[in-house]
């Protein structure tokens, strides 16, 4: 057994996933390459193929259907990437945003000071220098001089877009406290260290949500605890296991900078506990020093209270590819069907990114052109695939390995009646039912209501 198949192997239920096997079945099928790969890849930087891409848009809009579209206290925004460089000086990342880093004098390498344990080398023993600090925004210029008043930042988080956009959202929303304001998009951070495929990377999108609430204790007490519960409950409705996530205070020595408080959602990778989410107290900080450096007021009147105050904040922010990561090694599975050995993707039908597959038994006798027809009429509701090509059994084992959910199969009878057989993924069990029936039925099975 290998280090990480022993890792996979800590919680109560065994896992036969590696990061090993998912990072090939990702290469082989699609999913995930690595960025700028016939150049010999980009550190730690990766691109989403055919499948992983609509993987990518199944997560991001599961989220925003449950944290936007399907509440009335919650509102969307779309910010630039590009910020008026003043928003990081407000915000304390050009101040704080960095990690302590020492290098070697002797192979010329650089650590974290955090992640060392002695004074030397960990990998050629040579004299290490004092720890500095390393700020992590990528830098660039805006527009065609390059010097120091045209140096711009790519955003660290997407948060910052919320919080300059306070004023624009409540003057124009008719917004009542608490609500709240989400928005996906990129970040990107110089990471020291990345690594564990998509975990860690330098570009990566997030997902946040700023929920403004009255400025005391037990207001945000009470709306971090329905936002830490909520976020937790969210990933079980998408398929995660509840002995592969756990809630994890942080420690005050560890707490960011803009943070009165932080709970992290942990899932359990094949290399042990990590960050999945954090969802964090942020009270009134970004707001007060957005009116500082901004000299605008910032704050909000309260039509029940007479009052004018700045709100605090309770912020539950995820990165995309991490929930990626998490789902794709949660869906991973390995079984035995009819004596042959398959990989099946066991997604969520909601996350998967094919939802049905469509084979004609033979090619002949009219069921390729069958065949054919059903998939141009399925594809009018969801993503098809279609494959004539090899034995049933393969077929269907191609299709599993991907996660798709549905797969209809055309055969003699269906030249004659118009059945076709439906086929469970996970189950494997087969049904006889009317084409005429088919769209409503996997769009039943699929429940997008739920
Ligand atoms: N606005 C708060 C914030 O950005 P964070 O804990 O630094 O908080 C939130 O980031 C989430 O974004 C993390 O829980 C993780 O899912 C994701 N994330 C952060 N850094 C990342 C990186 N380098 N690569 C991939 N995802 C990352």
């Amino acid at each position: 057994m290998s280090l990480s198949e022993a890792q996979s192997s800590v919680a109560g239920t065994k896992r036969p996933v590696t990061m090993e096997k998912l990072v090939n079945l990702c290469k082989r099928r699609g999913f995930v390459f690595p960025s700028s790969d016939i150049y010999g890849g980009l550190g730690s930087t990766f691109d989403y193929g055919p499948l992983g891409i609509e993987l990518k848009r199944n997560v991001k809009e599961a989220w925003w259907r449950d944290m936007v579209q399907r509440r009335s206290d919650v509102l969307g925004l779309d910010a630039a990437i590009l910020m008026h460089p003043r928003t990081w000086e407000a915000s304390g990342h050009l101040q704080s945003f960095t990690d302590p880093l020492v290098d070697c004098k002797k192979c010329k390498q650089r650590f974290r000071a955090d992640h060392i344990t002695g004074d030397r080398c960990p990998e050629c023993g040579g004299e290490l220098t004092e720890a500095r600090r390393f700020n992590l925004m990528f830098k660039t210029f805006m527009g065609p001089v390059e010097d120091e008043a045209s140096t711009v930042y790519l955003r660290p988080e997407t948060a910052q877009g919320i919080f300059v956009n306070f004023d624009n959202i409540v003057d124009t929303q008719r917004v009542k406290l608490p609500f709240g304001v989400a928005q996906i998009g990129k970040s990107f951070r110089n990471e020291i260290t990345p690594g564990n495929f998509i975990f860690r990377t330098r570009e990566f999108e997030q997902m946040e949500m700023e929920f403004f609430v009255r400025p005391n204790a037990e207001e945000e007490e009470r709306w971090f605890n329905f936002w830490v519960e909520f976020r937790y409950n969210w990933f079980l409705k998408y398929g995660v296991a509840r002995d592969h996530l756990r809630m994890r205070p942080h420690g005050a020595e560890e707490l960011s900078h803009y943070s009165r408080g932080t709970t992290d959602l942990e899932f359990l990778y094949p290399f042990g506990w990590g960050e999945l989410e954090g969802i964090a107290k942020r009270g009134s900080y970004d707001l007060d020093q957005h009116a500082k450096y901004s000299g605008r007021d910032l704050t909000y009147f309260d039509d029940e209270t007479k009052e004018r105050f700045r709100p605090w904040v309770i912020e539950p922010a995820l990165g995309v590819d991490r929930a990626m990561l998490a789902f794709m090694l949660e869906a991973y599975d390995e079984d035995v069907v009819e004596n042959e050995e398959r990989i099946v993707m066991r997604f969520d039908a909601r996350l998967a990114p094919i939802k049905v597959a469509v084979f004609p038994l033979l090619r002949k006798g009219g069921q390729p052109e069958k065949a054919q027809a059903v998939r141009e009429e399925l594809q009018r509701y969801f993503p098809v695939a279609y494959d004539q090509a090899g034995s049933i059994g393969r077929r269907y084992r191609r299709q599993d390995e991907i996660g798709t959910p549905f797969g209809v199969t055309i055969d003699h009878q269906t030249m004659d009646d118009d059945t076709v057989t439906l086929r469970d993924r996970d189950s494997t069990q087969q049904e006889r039912i009317p084409i005429a029936r088919l769209a409503s039925e996997i769009s039943a099975r699929i429940g997008w209501h739920r």
